[in-house]
């Protein structure tokens, strides 16, 4: 199994050092790097950009969707019903079959990576940078998924039951990624799937199961459904005929789905409140980089992103370093997710409530370096925002805001930095830009968090490479990590090989 290249992912491992210029970004784009240069990657921009021409009018999805949009308790009671049946079929089935089913599934996954990214930015807002390295990530669930299931099969002296019918409610913010990531995990292990879109990207749900289904999963194995959240969203997580459900969301609906049914078996990766450091041996401008793409990509708008920056010592007042962060950041285009100079598209939904807050209010002692603004009506576009002085224990240190807002907190002492970093009640991701070992070291041994970024972003987790899962309020669940080598066995149990049923 080899994780696919991505041409335009803020995943993209950075080259260990970047050289050091005055002002990086004083071509106006701030994601300019040795990347952009590369043709196979501008080829592949510009097709991308001819694809955008019809993504604003795009309807992909719109009637396999209705078609699979369920109001009727007993309709829904027939399928769960069938797909129950349809899962010990497919379970039964040699992991071979099946891991021959997910390696169609990737090829087809890839060869539909122009529709997909179509549907993500005409429905979820995605900009094309952000929804391109989903499909290649999609394609890396699947082939990792079919490599790791065929090995299920192989544990001496017991045997892996698989769950029969597990439930996948994936996010709106990784439209395709997540969704195909739950599918394709509970597929491999041998389990038959209710996928349940978030209601945001829907559409997006839509288009990635006919993909899959095209691809030889069987209908009834994979089936689509979309329910009204208020009417039968409680009934589907609470049915007692759906044994597992793989979650990703807020941690309030992780929640909430055990107050539905309190033995549910839930797989849960939830929020975040996520970090960066930067210490005075950090190579700044490399710094600067992946702290606007962890920030501000897809608007801020992830579980991953990275929403404080933690300054240690001199960074917190070198203007160098703090001159190319405004600027970078200032130099982000807003805009619609189709134009292609876009580098920051719109919110899934006007800003209120908390992300509002987060925009406009600022907390004892900080104060706006860039205030975002408003720039349409609704309250979808903002201009990215920086805020300095967050002080350690303030809303701002614990809150996660969900939206393109950075705040800049000054300690003294890396130890203080992972003090702060560890006061978070969530432990999902944490990055650290520095390029001593020492500091690296004890940094990796002390921080309270499921993936760990060392000068590098802290979003855009590889399949196979950075499996990726929290800790603390970040995880409900077993724990495993989505794209690692434990995450299958989580759907399903072991009996003695010898054991009957
Ligand atoms: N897996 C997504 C990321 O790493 C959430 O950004």
């Amino acid at each position: 199994y080899t994780a696919s290249l991505r041409v335009l992912d803020t995943a993209v491992p950075p080259p260990h050092r970047v050289p050091r210029v005055d002002r990086p970004w004083a071509s106006g784009d701030p994601f300019a790097n040795a990347i952009d240069t590369d043709p196979a990657v501008r080829e592949h921009r510009e097709a991308v950009t001819r694809l955008l021409g019809r993504a604003a009018s795009s309807t992909l999805g719109d009637d396999t969707l209705a078609e699979h949009t369920v109001t009727d308790r007993a309709v829904l009671d027939r399928l769960l019903d069938d797909a129950r049946a349809a899962g010990a079929a497919w379970g039964a089935r040699p992991a071979a079959e099946r891991a021959a089913v997910l390696q169609r599934a990737g090829d087809a996954l890839a060869a539909a990576r122009e529709e997909l990214i179509e549907v993500m930015v005409s429905e979820a807002a995605k900009t094309v940078d952000q929804a391109d390295p989903e499909v290649s990530e999609a394609v890396d669930f699947a082939r990792y998924y079919a490599h790791h299931a065929e090995e299920l099969e192989q544990v001496d002296g017991a045997r892996f039951v698989p769950a029969a019918l597990t439930l996948v409610t994936p996010p709106w913010n990784f439209p395709v990624a997540i969704p195909a990531g739950g599918v394709l995990a509970a597929l491999a292990a041998g389990s038959a799937v209710v996928l349940k879109p978030a209601g945001p990207a829907s559409r997006c749900g839509a288009v990635l199961a006919e993909v899959l289904w095209r691809a030889g999963v069987p209908r009834d194995v994979l089936n689509l459904v979309q329910v009204d959240e208020q009417d039968l969203g409680g009934a589907l997580v609470a049915d007692p005929r759906i044994d597992r459900v793989i979650l990703t969301g807020a941690w309030e609906t992780a929640r909430l789905f055990r107050d539905f049914r309190a033995d549910l078996p839930v797989l849960a990766e939830t929020s975040g409140k996520n970090a960066m450091v930067v210490t005075p041996s950090a190579d700044l401008d490399l710094a600067v980089k992946d702290l606007v793409q962890s920030a501000f990509g897809h608007a801020g708008q992830k579980c991953s992103a990275a929403s404080l920056a933690i300054l240690v010592g001199s960074v917190a007042t070198s203007k160098r370093f703090l001159g190319q962060l405004v600027d970078a950041v200032s130099s982000l285009e807003v805009g619609m997710p189709w134009d292609p100079t876009t580098r920051m598209g719109p919110l899934i939904e006007p800003a209120d409530g908390k992300l509002l807050e987060g925009l406009t209010t600022l907390g004892e002692g900080e104060r706006w370096l860039l205030r975002p603004k408003r720039l349409d009506e609704e309250g979808r576009l903002w201009t990215p925002g920086v805020r300095s002085g967050v002080r350690r224990g303030s809303a701002y240190h614990l809150t996660e805001y969900f939206g393109p807002v950075l705040g800049l907190m000054t300690v003294d002492t890396l130890d203080e930095a992972i003090a702060v970093q560890n006061e978070v009640s969530f432990g999902l991701t944490a990055g650290l830009q520095s390029l001593e070992p020492e500091e690296i070291g004890a940094w990796a041994d002390r921080v309270d968090a499921g993936n760990l970024y060392v000068n590098r972003g802290t979003t855009g987790a590889i399949v196979g490479r950075q499996p990726f899962g929290g800790w603390k309020r970040s995880s409900v669940g077993p724990g495993s990590k989505a794209g690692g080598p434990n995450y299958l066995m989580g759907l399903g149990s072991w009996q003695r090989a010898d054991a009957t049923e």
